[in-house]
């Protein structure tokens, strides 16, 4: 749905810095996590292994609320209009990659939820350490979990890559096509058209 605004609200705004800076800081974490719980680990990096892998299923579970919000508002309040000089091509391309995140910002949490919900090592996931996140009610399973696992490796790295071709897109708007696509994301900026 397109919006009457020619500009993101707060809220919209607010949650996409808040979650593209999560999401990223969750993807080094989970590159790094994987050196440290290696069976070549000492058991000091075990156990800081440990104490981040109980950050990464912290932050990723907020991710996911988040990222239902965020999907909720926009289904709500709609997306300002696209620039009229765009091409169709563009135009599509941009909503496929839009949607694309969203799936991914959903999936990626729950691929990750999903693995240690199944896993028959059982670890409980305390939230921020402060209250014990309930698993999903599924059947403990090694298949399952390995499956969750690579697709939760796979999904991740796939949104990286989405990520190169949204910020090449912000960056071609923003010093090639000169509109306000990227100022309008940005809090406290200028729009060129105001
Ligand atoms: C939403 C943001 C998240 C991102 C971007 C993310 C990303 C990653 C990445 C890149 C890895 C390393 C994969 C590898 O190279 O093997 C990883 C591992 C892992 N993640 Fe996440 N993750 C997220 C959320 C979650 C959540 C919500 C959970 C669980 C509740 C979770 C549980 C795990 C576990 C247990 C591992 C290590 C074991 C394995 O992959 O087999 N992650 N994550
Ligand atoms: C993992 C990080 C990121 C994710 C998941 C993400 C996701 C999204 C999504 C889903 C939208 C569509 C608008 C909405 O529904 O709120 C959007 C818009 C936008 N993003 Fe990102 N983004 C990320 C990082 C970035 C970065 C680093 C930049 C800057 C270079 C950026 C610039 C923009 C701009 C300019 C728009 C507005 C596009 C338009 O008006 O059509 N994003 N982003």
């Amino acid at each position: 749905m397109t919006s009457a605004r020619s500009s993101y609200s707060r809220m919209a705004i607010t949650l996409h810095w808040l979650i593209a800076l999560l999401l990223i800081g969750n993807f080094a974490g989970g590159l790094f996590m994987g050196d440290l719980l290696a069976p070549s680990a000492t058991p000091e990096q075990k156990q800081l292994g440990f104490k981040i892998v109980q950050l990464h299923k912290s932050m990723g579970l907020t991710i996911l609320l988040l990222s239902l919000l965020r999907l909720a508002t926009r289904l709500v309040s709609g997306t300002p209009p696209l620039p009229g000089h765009m091409t169709s091509t563009e135009r599509l391309l941009a909503k496929a990659t839009h949607w694309a995140f969203y799936a991914i910002m959903i999936l990626v949490p729950l691929t990750g939820w999903i693995m240690v919900s199944a896993s028959p090592l059982g670890f409980p996931t305390i939230w921020f350490g402060l209250f014990e996140w309930p698993h999903l009610p599924i059947e403990t399973s090694k298949a399952t979990s390995g499956a969750a696992s690579e697709a939760h490796e796979i999904i991740a790295f796939a949104g990286a890559g989405l990520l190169l071709l949204h910020v090449a897109a912000a960056l071609k708007h923003q010093y090639l096509d000169r509109d306000d696509v990227l100022a309008r994301m940005l809090p406290l900026v200028r729009r060129r058209s105001a």
